[in-house]
C-alpha cells in the first residue's frame, strides 16, 4: 500500500486509428450526429455517464446525468454495457473503473472487462490534486507520534486520487460524497473518536459544524507547514476532525457579500449553495446540498420562486433554461466555472468513441489491482451509507 501513484494508469492502448486535430475543426450538428451513430452502433454495450457541470451540448449526449454519488451508483449497476464514456473528470472515472470491474461483475461477466474512457486526459480535479498519496502517508505518521492512529477514521471526499481512496479502504475508513458526508462521518465517530478528513476542507468543517462539532475541535492540517501540519499537539488532541487543506478553486470564488448583495436586491431570494463553499457562505444560505439535490431543490419550488445560487456556473445556466418559471441568479459577479471539466466537448467525445468503435480505445482508465482492490473496501462503505 505503499507509494501509489496519484494518477490513474492508462491501459497500453492501441496507436489511435483517428487523430484528435481533425475532429477540432467540426461544427457541434456534425460532432453530435457522429456521436450519436457510434451510440447507436454500440447499443447497451456503451453507456455514456454525464456529471451535471457538464457543457449543454455533451449533457445532451448522456444516457444518464448526475452527481458523484449517483454517477458511481450507476457505474457499480451497470450490466449490459462494455464500455463507459466518462464525460466528467478523472476520479470519477477511476471510480467508475474500480465499481464496474469489481470482483463480482467481472465474475458475471466471465472475466470481461468494462473499458471506461475519459474523453479527455486533462480533466482532472484542482481539489484532488491538492492531497497526495505521499503527504496523507506522511501525515498519518506524523500523526501517529501524538495521537493514537488507531482510534482515527480517514474519510476521503470522492473527489480525490484513487490511491487515497485505497489509503481510507486500508486503514478502516470510507469514501463520502457531497450527499453522504454527513452519514460517512457518523459512520466513522461511530467506530473512531476521531476523523481525518481529506482534501476539502470545506465540506468537511461545514458538514461537522452541522452535527455539533465546534470549530476549535477541527485543526487544519496544511502539508506545507514544518511539521504536524501547522497544529500544535494539544489542538490535534483536542480535535475530533482534523481537515485537511484543501479547497475548491470554482466555490472558494462565492464570498458573503455577494449573498448580501442579493438579499439587499431581493429581499425574498433564497440562497441555495454546494457545501464545497467555505462556511462563511454556506452558513448564510438557505439551502445546500449536492449538484442533483440543488437540482431536485429548484424542480421542486413553487412557480415565482428566486434563486441565487453557489455552484458552477453551467448547472446554474441550465436551470435557468429548464426553469423559466423561477428566477435564477448566478451567486457571484465573477465567472466560476470548472475548467477541468471543461474540457470534456464534442471534439473529444466523438473522437475517444470513433476510436473505440474502430477497436483502438484512447483514454482508457485503468486503476492498478492493489489500488483498486483497497479503494473498493472504502467505496463500498460509501454506497452503504446515505
Ligand atoms: P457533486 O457530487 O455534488 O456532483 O459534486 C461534484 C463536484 O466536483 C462538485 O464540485
Ligand atoms: Fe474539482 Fe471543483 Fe471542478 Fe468539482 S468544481 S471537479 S471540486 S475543481
Amino acid at each position: 500500500m505503499n507509494g501509489m501513484s496519484n494518477m490513474p494508469t492508462t491501459l497500453q492502448a492501441p496507436q489511435p486509428v483517428h487523430q484528435l486535430q481533425p475532429f477540432k475543426s467540426l461544427s457541434n450538428d456534425e460532432l453530435t450526429a457522429r456521436i450519436r451513430a457510434v451510440r447507436k452502433k454500440f447499443g447497451p454495450k456503451l453507456l455514456i455517464l454525464g456529471h451535471h457541470y457538464q457543457q449543454d451540448e455533451v449533457i445532451a449526449l448522456a444516457d444518464l446525468r448526475g452527481d458523484s454519488y449517483g454517477l458511481s451508483q450507476n457505474a457499480a449497476n451497470s450490466s449490459q454495457c462494455r464500455y463507459i464514456a466518462f464525460c466528467g473528470v478523472h476520479f470519477m472515472a477511476e471510480t467508475a473503473d474500480i465499481l464496474a470491474n469489481r470482483p463480482g461483475k467481472l465474475a458475471e461477466r466471465n472475466g470481461e472487462r468494462v473499458a471506461v474512457v475519459l474523453p479527455d486526459l486533462a480533466a482532472g480535479c484542482s481539489m484532488a490534486d491538492m492531497a497526495g498519496i505521499d503527504q496523507i502517508e506522511d501525515a498519518w505518521d506524523q500523526l501517529g507520534d501524538v495521537l493514537d492512529t488507531e482510534d482515527i477514521t480517514p474519510v476521503t471526499y470522492i473527489n480525490s486520487a484513487a490511491s487515497l481512496k485505497a489509503f481510507v479502504g486500508c486503514h478502516g475508513g470510507i469514501v463520502c460524497t457531497s450527499s453522504n458526508a454527513e452519514a460517512a462521518l457518523r459512520w466513522a465517530f461511530a467506530r473512531t473518536s476521531r476523523v481525518m478528513f481529506f482534501p476539502d476542507q470545506h465540506l468537511g468543517r461545514n458538514t461537522a459544524l452541522g452535527m455539533g462539532i465546534t470549530l476549535d475541535q477541527m485543526p487544519i492540517w496544511d502539508p506545507y507547514a514544518d511539521a504536524l501540519g501547522g497544529s500544535s499537539e494539544e489542538q490535534l488532541r483536542q480535535s475530533k476532525v482534523i481537515l485537511w487543506k484543501g479547497h475548491c478553486s470554482v466555490h472558494q470564488m462565492f464570498r458573503p457579500e455577494h449573498v448580501r448583495m442579493f438579499r439587499e436586491k431581493y429581499p425574498d431570494i433564497k440562497i441555495l449553495v454546494h457545501p464545497e463553499c467555505p462556511r462563511e457562505v454556506f452558513e448564510l444560505a438557505d439551502e445546500s446540498g449536492s449538484t442533483s439535490k440543488i437540482i431536485k431543490t429548484v424542480e421542486s419550488s413553487p412557480p415565482g420562486t428566486k434563486w441565487a445560487i453557489g455552484t458552477e456556473l453551467h448547472l446554474v445556466n441550465r436551470l435557468k433554461q429548464e426553469h423559466p418559471e423561477q428566477e435564477i441568479h448566478f451567486l457571484s459577479p465573477v465567472v466560476c466555472m470548472c475548467a477541468t471539466m471543461y474540457r470534456i466537448d464534442l471534439a473529444h467525445l466523438c473522437w475517444s468513441l470513433e476510436n473505440l468503435a474502430a477497436g483502438a480505445p484512447v483514454n482508457v482508465i485503468k486503476v492498478d489491482e492493489d489500488t483498486a482492490r483497497w479503494a473498493l473496501v472504502a467505496l463500498e462503505r460509501m454506497l452503504e451509507v446515505k
